[in-house]
């Protein structure tokens, strides 16, 4: 009895002695890691690329985060905004997270960030555009590694007024990520002389899209700007090409449109404009190496959101790491996140002071199963976080 005892306290104070040299990253247990995505509805797919894409990153920086293993807790947010608030407190309040991956939808984006701005959990925003986040919502906890949603409009209003077209019809998702894409656009295309002579949208995420398409007939524009994704972008570019107007006027899309849906598309989608900041082919070795390693991984091509998935982990590998693993560590790790320099299928790009990704963006056009990057239409693009105080 006695010399059992003995040794049980031997064992004790060789599991605190351990403990101690392991530091915090023993004391602190695992990681905690939520997805907070859209797993159901019009913008299922992305949600699960954009998984695939983070866990990939992280498979490739050992499966750990700073040395220390890794917990992750998943909610389905149905891109429903008025589920916001307490989808994302599942994961800060009751699962307790260290970090929030999320999410596609900028209107539940909003409520998440707000959330995330009242807690100490850090935010890695991995699509969501909404231009406020990295504006008047900004925050040193919280990152993007997608794009605002004005930007790849910009582009493509910049397109549009280069080749000379003067009237453009817009439809859109009546919602901040339509309207804030339609926004960029007509910024950019007004300026170069060009006019959008008519605004039209329809709820998200509806997908009547027939009288919008009699409508731009009778109208006649010289070309077609949208902003749809998922599930309706496929339905889209087929009843685009259904009501024949594909070859007659021209569609351009922010390159959501194409992104992620050729597969389903099929030739509807053959030969269309879109503006983004990635392209499949981007011939780079990172992109490259990335290609080949998530079709190892999952048997599928990648898209703009399984690369937005994966940054998301590059970004959280690299701030993990410089601190040891100790989320403890939280201006040590907000910086190295800050000035993290990523490595990026896209291209390397750093994080603007409203910790946004600076990038070029992409004038793509769908050839067969790929869309094919044929020019810059803007270079390093830096949105101007207006709003942003700190
Ligand atoms: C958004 O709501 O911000 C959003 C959704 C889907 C996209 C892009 C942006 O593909």
């Amino acid at each position: 009895m006695a010399y059992r005892s003995g040794l049980t306290r031997v064992a004790f104070a060789l599991a605190g002695a351990l403990a101690l040299a392991a530091g915090p990253a023993f004391a602190q247990g695992k990681v905690k890691v939520g997805f907070m995505l859209p797993y159901t509805g019009t913008y299922a797919a992305l949600g699960n690329a954009i998984t695939n894409g983070f866990k990939l990153a992280i498979a490739e920086g050992g499966g750990k985060l700073g040395g220390r293993d890794i917990e992750y807790f998943t909610v389905d947010d149905e891109s429903d905004p008025a589920k916001a608030p307490e989808n994302a407190n599942k994961l800060i309040k009751r699962d307790g997270v260290d970090v929030v991956i999320g999410t596609v939808h900028s209107g539940v984006a909003m409520g998440l960030a707000k959330a995330v701005r009242d807690s100490n959990a850090i935010l890695i925003n991995p699509n969501a555009g909404a231009d406020e986040i990295t504006g008047p919502m900004c925050a040193p906890n919280i990152f993007r590694t997608s794009f605002t949603n004005s930007a790849p409009g910009y582009a493509m209003g910049k397109v549009a007024a280069d080749k000379g077209y003067k009237r453009v019809v817009t439809l859109t998702w009546k919602y901040a990520a339509g309207d804030q894409s339609v926004g960029g656009f007509k910024e950019a295309f007004e300026k170069g002389g060009g006019k959008v002579v008519k605004e039209m949208t329809l709820p998200f995420p509806n997908v009547e899209f027939q009288p919008f398409l009699t409508e731009i007939a009778s109208i006649k524009p010289d070309a077609v700007y949208v902003f749809f994704a998922g599930g309706g972008a496929v339905k889209f570019v087929k009843d685009y090409d259904a009501a024949g107007l594909r070859k007659t006027i021209p569609l351009l899309g922010a390159g959501f449109l194409t992104d992620g849906t050729l597969e389903a598309q099929g030739a509807a989608a053959e030969g269309l404009l879109t503006t983004l900041h990635y392209a499949d082919q981007l011939d780079n070795p990172k992109n490259n190496a990335f290609r080949a390693a998530y079709k190892k991984a999952y048997g599928l091509e990648p898209d703009v959101y399984a690369m937005q998935g994966y940054d998301a982990g590059q970004l959280l590998v690299a701030g993990t790491k410089a601190v040891g693993g100790d989320m403890s560590k939280r201006d040590a790790l907000l910086k190295a996140m800050h000035t993290a320099k990523i490595d990026s299928p896209r291209g390397p790009f750093s994080l603007s002071r409203a910790n946004n990704p600076i990038q070029d963006f992409y004038l793509r056009q769908v050839v067969g199963k790929e869309n094919k990057a044929i020019g810059v239409a803007v270079k390093a693009y830096e949105d101007p976080a207006t709003g942003c105080k700190m």
